[in-house]
């Protein structure tokens, strides 16, 4: 026995050891981690059980046969994140640069159909040079399987990618149908062809940075969630998510405990809208000050900043945030503005995170380089996510409403439950001096009558109470009492349910 105990232990330490001590040196020279030490800072301490360390490819081809280490380039189980289930596969770049075969990708598709079956996130550590060049074809059709798992799996289960290494090729369509992309500064790229091969077809000179870094797909591409600048980092941000998301569409989101008063009162509000109505203000200032501990989790925070969209609790439940940022295009919606919201709207829908909303929008942004980028059908994009929505959303005008904008953010129209007002709001077609230029079009000539008829038109529409007469604005309440107010909202609909259609599935505007 102590022999069979000392062959399991033996076999078990040259697994650990991947592809051995020099390409693990050779790993933390570029600054990142091992597979293995990156599955434990990411897991509870010793929560980790493993799947498949002895699994080896079969294939042949190439001298293969000689070469087949215990694991076949990565690392697959589950572990607890605060005490919560997760799934995790973390590719090993020291064996076979973590490159896919056939059995390396059958690994991974096992926890994902145990996450599915057992209602748990799936998080995936990519550190690979993409397809087992050796094993040709099979390589491709498994990653095909896993793809087919990343859909199935969508809406299910939330999935999250960590980028911390070269992810290129097909290989990129496997993080890009999860939830969440996160990269690490200077060590991780993606891009669906490298700088070469751009060269060869486009004679562009590009640096794999450039082309697919993080910084570039945070800011420029806005394929990715998140920046961190380095493996460390990323993994004890991707923990703070996961406390904010539920297990899986089964369950609601987790309730952490809080130490934040919900009746909390926050007279420094009443003060945050400027009086002049061009002046910026920073809306995630509303934010901080409405969520629980002023605990905020921001989601796209570089790309698209005139928009907001992250995560907060309140009295210690998840909630999804979707905010317009007057700092930056005064908070007008646009083309990527759109998408960024839309696609965070249908996550918090499909993981029945309910949905705040602030509103301060004068509109969509004006120009050529929109409407022929399709700003109609982007823009339909987010109203599209809200309409549909059907877990709770509460909405807080601040100051502007303008116009079809009015309507997209979450308005009454589009069942918003609750929507309130500050009494700073305006809730018109448009901004007066727009009214008063079609309307008056004749006195332009005179300034004193166009300032005549900008006061009459800012009388009668630049306030809240014409919505307010209506119902379209339920109540118009103080600054200063928005968490209280928000805070309850949510707790009154908790027992929220909403049937809609039967349909196969709807056609959002693509
Ligand atoms: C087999 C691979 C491999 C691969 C790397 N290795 N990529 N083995 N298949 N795809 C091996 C190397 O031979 C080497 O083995 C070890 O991993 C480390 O690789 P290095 O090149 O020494 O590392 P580095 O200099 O850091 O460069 C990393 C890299 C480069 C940029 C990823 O290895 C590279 O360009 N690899 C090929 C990438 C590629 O074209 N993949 C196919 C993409 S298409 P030794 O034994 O020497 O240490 C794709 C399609 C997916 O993925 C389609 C889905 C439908």
């Amino acid at each position: 026995m102590k022999d069979i105990l000392h062959e399991l232990e033996t076999r078990r330490g040259a697994a650990r050891l991947g592809g051995g001590e020099r390409r693990i040196e050779a790993q933390h020279g570029k600054g990142k981690l091992t597979a293995r030490e990156r599955i434990e800072l990411l897991l509870d301490e010793g929560s980790f059980e493993e799947f498949d360390m002895f699994v080896a490819h079969r294939c042949t081809e190439f001298g293969m046969e000689k070469n087949r280490p215990a694991g076949d380039g990565v690392v697959t189980g589950w572990g607890t994140i605060n005490g919560r289930m997760v799934y995790v596969f973390s590719q090993d770049f020291t064996v076979l640069g973590g490159s896919v075969s056939e059995t390396h990708a059958q690994k991974i598709c096992k926890i994902m159909d145990m996450a599915v079956q057992n209602g748990a996130p799936v998080i995936g550590i990519n550190d690979s040079g993409g397809a087992r060049i050796q094993e040709g074809v099979d390589s491709l059709a498994a990653y095909g399987e896993v793809f087919m798992r990343n859909i199935r799996a969508s809406g299910v289960v939330p999935q999250i990618s960590l980028i911390m290494g070269p992810c290129a090729g097909g290989a990129v369509y496997s993080p890009a149908m999860t939830d969440f992309i996160f990269m690490v500064k200077d060590s991780s790229n993606m891009f669906v062809t490298g700088p070469d091969v751009v060269k060869t077809v486009t004679n562009e000179q590009v640096t794999a940075e450039e082309l697919g870094g993080a910084l570039t797909h945070t800011r420029k591409s806005s394929v990715a969630d998140g920046a961190f600048e380095n493996d460390v980092e990323a993994l004890a941000e991707v923990r703070r998510l996961v406390d904010f998301l539920p297990a899986s569409n089964r369950e609601k989101p987790p309730v952490r405990p809080f130490f934040d008063d919900p009746e909390r009162i926050e007279p420094s509000l009443d003060t945050l809208v400027p009086d002049n109505p061009n002046m910026p203000y920073d809306m995630k200032e509303l934010i901080l000050k409405v969520a629980d501990e002023g605990d905020f989790y921001e989601i796209q925070a570089e790309f698209a900043k005139n928009i907001i969209t992250g995560f907060i609790r309140l009295e210690g439940q998840s909630v999804g945030v979707v905010a317009n940022q007057p700092m930056v295009l005064a908070g007008c919606l646009d083309i990527d503005s759109s998408r960024k919201a839309a696609r965070f709207v249908r996550f918090c829908d499909a993981f029945e995170i309910p949905i705040l909303t602030f509103v301060d929008v004068p509109g969509f942004l004006p120009g050529t380089g929109q409407e022929l980028g399709g700003v109609i059908k982007h823009g339909a994009k987010l109203l599209y996510a809200y309409g549909e929505a059907t877990v709770p959303m509460v909405t807080v005008i601040t100051r502007k409403a303008y116009g079809g904008a009015y309507v997209v953010m979450a308005s009454k129209h589009l069942r918003g439950d609750f929507n309130y007002a500050w009494p700073t709001s305006e809730i018109a077609v448009m901004g007066s001096k727009g009214a008063v230029e079609i309307l008056h079009r004749a006195d332009l000539g005179d300034p004193e009558k166009i300032k005549r008829h900008t006061e009459e038109y800012e009388d009668r529409f630049a306030n809240p109470f014409v919505a307010a007469e209506r119902g379209f604005i339920d109540e118009v309440i103080q600054p200063r009492s928005t968490r209280r107010r928000v805070s309850r909202a949510f707790a009154a609909l908790r027992t929220k349910r909403v049937e809609l259609p039967w349909k196969k599935h709807d056609n959002i505007p693509l």
